[in-house]
């Protein structure tokens, strides 16, 4: 089997469950004396920016004890081609065949962000970029966002959401909440987010404006979670209804599926959405429910400053359960795992 990880939604259903439980363990306590991965290396190549991921996966990996290298793509290394039979007479100097290749030689695994394009949505939705580099490397990719996916958050949500619920999120209410942001952004938190909650046997409740659906295979997968869960999917443009009696409201922006063929249409029917943001009377409609967000937020866009503040935000015990998460995904790539 491939240790590749790209999605969730490629491995087996005991890969999740154990990586959900090293990550757990991880955040039970502190497993800093572990080195299982001495010797190690990893290279994480980073087409856009981050914050949370980069970090924790260099922390990971040292504690770990693997030796970790960061790359911004095109700022410290050359710009990149991707496309296969490209004429490489522009600015990129190297394609990725040989970076990957090369990266191959010197490292155990290679971790890649490289985001959405927002402009081909058969591209974005087959990952064909990211898969350019599973193509071309010899070792484990790591995905770090990609078009459609972000694991790594994935596995950190599961796992704060989890230790949050005492081990029993099932059969309580997940929003995802759509919200405004100025910029388009691409569906991969949102996608894998609504398709975490439904493994976990929640009942999610993905609400969001007309045009602002999420993609229908990435909905399709989270009702074939949630009928092996007991858990359930909906979609709603309901903003009063939707958020009554949730456990967890977990904000994201998205960009509606019209950037594909009109940015600036879509841009100008965003602008007109400024009132989805969480706030205190959202949160007041839950069952004393939790307030998530993968990060960064906009402050007082997405999410007022009373959310964020107040008892209902969990968000940044879930970005510190990025670090035990990475911890069981390099452990997952490197099958290091004690079971
Ligand atoms: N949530 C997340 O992936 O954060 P960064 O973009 O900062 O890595």
């Amino acid at each position: 089997m491939s240790h590749h990880l790209i999605g969730w939604h490629l491995r087996d259903a005991a890969d999740w469950q154990s990586a959900l439980a090293r990550s757990l363990h991880y955040g039970a306590g502190d497993a800093r004396h572990e080195k299982p991965a001495a010797g190690r290396a990893i290279c994480l190549m980073f087409f856009n920016p981050s914050l949370r991921t980069r970090t924790s996966m260099e922390v990971a990996a040292a504690q770990l004890g693997a030796h970790v290298t960061s790359l911004s793509a095109g700022s410290g290394t050359w710009h990149m081609a991707f496309e296969d039979g490209v004429v490489m007479d522009g600015q990129e100097a190297e394609h990725i065949q040989e970076a990957a290749g090369v990266l191959s030689r010197y490292y155990d695994a290679i971790g890649v962000r490289v985001f959405a394009s927002l402009t081909d949505y058969e591209q974005d939705r087959s990952e064909r970029l990211i898969n350019r580099f599973v193509r071309a490397a010899s070792v484990p990719v790591i995905n770090l966002e990609s078009a459609f996916w972000h694991p790594c958050q994935e596995l950190a949500d599961a796992s704060v959401i989890t230790e949050h619920f005492g081990g029993d999120a099932a059969g309580r209410t997940f929003v995802l909440s759509w919200c405004y942001h100025p910029k388009a952004l691409p569906m991969a938190v949102p996608n894998s987010a609504v398709t975490m909650a439904a493994r976990l046997g929640m009942h999610v409740t993905v609400v969001r404006p007309d045009g602002y659906e999420l993609d229908d295979g990435v909905m399709k997968q989270a009702q074939s979670y949630a009928q092996k869960s007991g858990g359930s999917v909906s979609e709603t443009d309901d903003r009063v209804a939707a958020f009554d009696g949730a456990s967890v409201v977990y904000a994201k922006a998205w960009s509606g599926r019209g950037v594909y063929e009109d940015s600036v249409g879509e841009a100008s029917r965003r602008a007109a959405l400024r009132e989805w943001r969480v706030t205190s009377e959202v949160m007041r409609r839950t069952d004393d429910g939790v307030f998530m967000h993968c990060l960064p937020v906009r402050r007082n866009v997405v999410v007022d400053d009373a959310v964020l503040d107040g008892p209902a935000a969990i968000h940044l015990r879930q970005a510190e359960y990025r670090l035990y998460a990475q911890k069981a995904i390099l452990e997952k790539v490197w099958d290091l795992s004690p079971e």
